[in-house]
């Protein structure tokens, strides 16, 4: 005998709507815990505060690590002042999407692929207004749909600071292998690096190690000068037992490529700063591949 049929509860629109949500949620965190599984090494870039330098850090290891034989990707998570496009020569090119929506990387010089939200926005100057819970979302979405394939490296440029945006990709990329940070040589910026210190620390995210950009400038008559001050970089390292990874000196022809659109470590390889980001890049190399070859 047949039940009479019961009526079904009736979900309100807007509890069914947070349901979808919740789901898409879900389905973008498995996408990204697939993609991860194909990326050796995920390394957070992060500074205090802004203007130290971390694009061009970010750019430049990028570069070091391919020269170095390595398969290199970038995630550029500055959502409101993405200035990697720029930094590594491929502003402008587009991010195609696959049928499927997956967003296919554009190949920056030596191969390395990038993936940015200025290189989806209409023009260089359009500018992100969008409250946290967007540029979460944003975030989110670039690392479920990016198609990276395989990859030795992926590094993370963050935004400056330690909030939102920060805390999401951290808490998105569960097998994070650590994280540097780069700071300038003043005084000033040792309180910001120790918050940036003490937020890995809350997060357990590994410190890989400190670099210092801009430590020196050295005339060319040969005379080294430090204008923002010597050795803040390593003694806050000591200070909280940090690997410090070294330094980057000034350049005026760091500044003046960025600006072109050219990306430094390939027009000049040859100049002291490149190089100190070779030796950084093996530095890395060793620190998180030690015995895995
Ligand atoms: N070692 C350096 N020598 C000279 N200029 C530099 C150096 N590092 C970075 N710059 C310049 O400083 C500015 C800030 O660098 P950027 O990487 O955008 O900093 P952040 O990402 O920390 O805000 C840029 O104009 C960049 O070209
Ligand atoms: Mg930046």
């Amino acid at each position: 005998m047949s039940q009479p049929s019961q009526p079904k509860p009736r979900v309100p629109p807007e509890v069914r709507a947070r349901i979808e949500a919740f789901k898409k949620i879900r389905e973008q965190e498995k996408m990204i815990e697939e993609n991860m599984k194909k990326i050796r090494f995920k390394i957070a870039i992060l500074s205090g505060k802004g203007g130290v330098g971390k694009s061009f850090v970010t750019a430049s290891l990028a570069f070091a690590l391919s020269y170095l034989g390595k398969r290199v990707g970038v995630l550029d998570a500055d959502i409101y002042g993405p200035s990697i496009p720029k930094m590594m020569g491929v502003q402008g090119q587009p991010v195609l999407a696959t049928g499927e929506g997956r967003l296919i990387p554009v190949t920056a010089p030596l191969g390395v692929k990038v993936l940015s939200i200025g290189l989806m926005l209409p023009g260089e100057d359009v500018p992100v207004i969008w409250r946290g819970a967007m540029t979460t979302s944003a975030i989110r979405e670039m690392l479920a749909y990016a198609d990276w394939g395989e990859l030795d490296y992926l590094l993370i440029d963050l935004p400056p600071g330690t909030g939102d945006e920060q805390l999401t990709i951290v808490q998105l990329i569960k097998d994070m292998t650590g994280a540097i940070i780069v700071t300038i040589p003043s005084d000033v910026s040792r309180v910001v690096v120790a918050k940036a210190i003490n937020f890995c620390k809350k997060l357990n995210l590994n410190i890989l190690g400190i670099i210092e950009n801009m430590s020196y400038f050295v005339c060319p008559d040969g005379s080294k000068h430090y204008i923002f001050g010597e050795g803040a970089g390593r003694r806050i390292a000591e200070q909280y037992g940090i690997d410090f990874l070294g330094e980057i000196p000034i350049d005026p022809r760091i500044s003046r490529a960025n600006d072109r659109g050219e990306p430094f470590f390939v027009k000049y390889p040859d100049s002291p700063a490149s190089k100190a980001m070779i030796e950084l890049a093996r530095k890395v190399i060793e620190k998180v591949e030690g015995g895995q070859g």
